[in-house]
């Protein structure tokens, strides 16, 4: 078995003590490194980067090269189950992902397969051992899920959507096809996840991008509650186990559902994703303890070097001189952003957030 070397974000999320505070930055592998762009052109396309394991252990580990992060996320897409599926999927440059097949009816749903991750996924498995294996305890790496809500509007809408027509039409026309889709989606993401636990993913991560534009009766019966069944059919691990990677947590992430913060608590995850609507300080003044990963605007890195060491440190005196924090942004990062940006943000976390942790 490996030593983890640097164990900041598993403690972070267990809500132990640590020197520092963790970060790493959703999708921290991508298109404002120049050598993502070049590994990408040489793939092809891609879907290509993410089906060869060689090249996404590659993207996986670029951010990490040039970086002190916290952790490492496996790089793939949430899309591979619906690809799984058989929907077919494609990135048209600048377009973003689209279907080849889409959901209508109920009669398209019944016909959907639950993909055994072992065959048509197992590229990220494969991924996942291998980067494992490169990464030799230098951080822990995570695996990550995109919720059913979140793939079914994709798989409903044919890619991205603005307004949500389609899946909204279904939520309310046909509300028993939509669940028979997200309970489909539900096994299936919590098989995917748990084939992830089984390759190495050290933690786990539940992408709710859409989660927000529900109302809030609609979110408890059609994303959260879909998060609650995959949570329970995850394989964590012994929590009270002394060794930290006996256990898997799992950290849900609503965009835009900083209102609902006290019901996601309530799935028992460990730790809660926050964009940067949130004020970390209200989610600590609950008093019980969870994990918070978050929470600064993406577009803050934009801005100088003193605006941004402000913002964060603006955001580390919000969550206070308490455990169980996992600097984050509050959304993926920009592809345009400048890279000496990021190096500045991960270098002020790390110094900044020292006088946060003292016993
Ligand atoms: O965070 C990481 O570094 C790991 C890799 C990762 C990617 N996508 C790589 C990617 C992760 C965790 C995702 C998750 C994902 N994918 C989400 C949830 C998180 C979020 O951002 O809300 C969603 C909604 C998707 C679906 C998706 N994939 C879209 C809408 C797009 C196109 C949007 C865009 O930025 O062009 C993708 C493509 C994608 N996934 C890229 C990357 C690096 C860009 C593809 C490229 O190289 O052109």
């Amino acid at each position: 078995m490996t030593i983890l070397k640097n164990d900041r974000y598993l403690r972070a999320l267990r809500c132990l003590p640590v020197d520092y505070t963790p970060i790493w930055m959703m999708r921290q592998a991508g298109r404002y490194l120049p050598e993502y762009r070049q590994l990408r052109t040489k793939a092809g396309d891609f879907m290509t980067l993410c089906r060869t394991p060689e090249l996404a252990c590659e993207a996986t580990l670029q951010p990490l090269r040039r970086f002190d992060l916290d952790a490492a996320i496996i790089f793939s897409d949430i899309l591979t189950i619906p690809d799984a599926m058989g929907l077919g999927l494609h990135f048209e440059a600048g377009e973003g992902p689209k279907f080849e097949h889409t959901i209508n009816t109920i009669a398209d749903i019944e016909k959907l397969p639950i993909p055994d991750p072992s065959e048509l996924l197992n590229y990220v498995l494969e991924a996942i051992r291998l980067t494992r294996r490169e990464l030799d305890g230098k951080v822990p790496l995570i695996g990550f899920s995109g919720s059913p809500w979140t793939l079914a509007t994709y798989m409903i809408e044919g890619g991205s959507s603005k307004t949500f027509t389609k899946i909204k039409k279904m939520m309310y026309c046909n509300p028993k096809a939509l669940h028979l889709l997200l309970n489909k989606l539900a096994h299936a993401v919590a098989l995917y996840l748990n084939a992830q636990i089984e390759a190495g993913a050290q933690s786990i991560m539940i992408f709710d991008t859409w989660g927000g534009i529900l109302s809030h009766h609609c979110y408890q019966e059609f994303s959260l509650s879909y998060m609650q069944q995959i949570l329970t059919e995850l394989k964590r691990g012994q929590k009270n186990s002394h060794n930290l990677t006996d256990y898997i947590p799992v950290t849900l992430f609503t965009k835009g559902g900083g209102l609902w913060l006290e019901s996601i608590i309530q799935t028992g995850c460990d730790a809660i994703g926050v964009d940067w609507t949130v004020d970390l300080s209200h989610i600590m003044a609950r008093g019980k303890q969870i994990a918070v990963q978050g929470n600064l605007d993406p577009a803050v890195l934009y801005a100088d070097k003193q605006t941004i060491d402000w913002q964060v440190l603006q955001t580390l005196t919000e969550f206070g001189c308490h455990n169980g924090h996992i600097f984050n942004l509050g959304h993926g990062i920009h592809q345009d952003i400048p890279i000496e940006h990021v190096q500045f943000l991960i270098e002020s976390v790390h110094q900044q957030s020292q006088r946060f942790h003292h016993d």
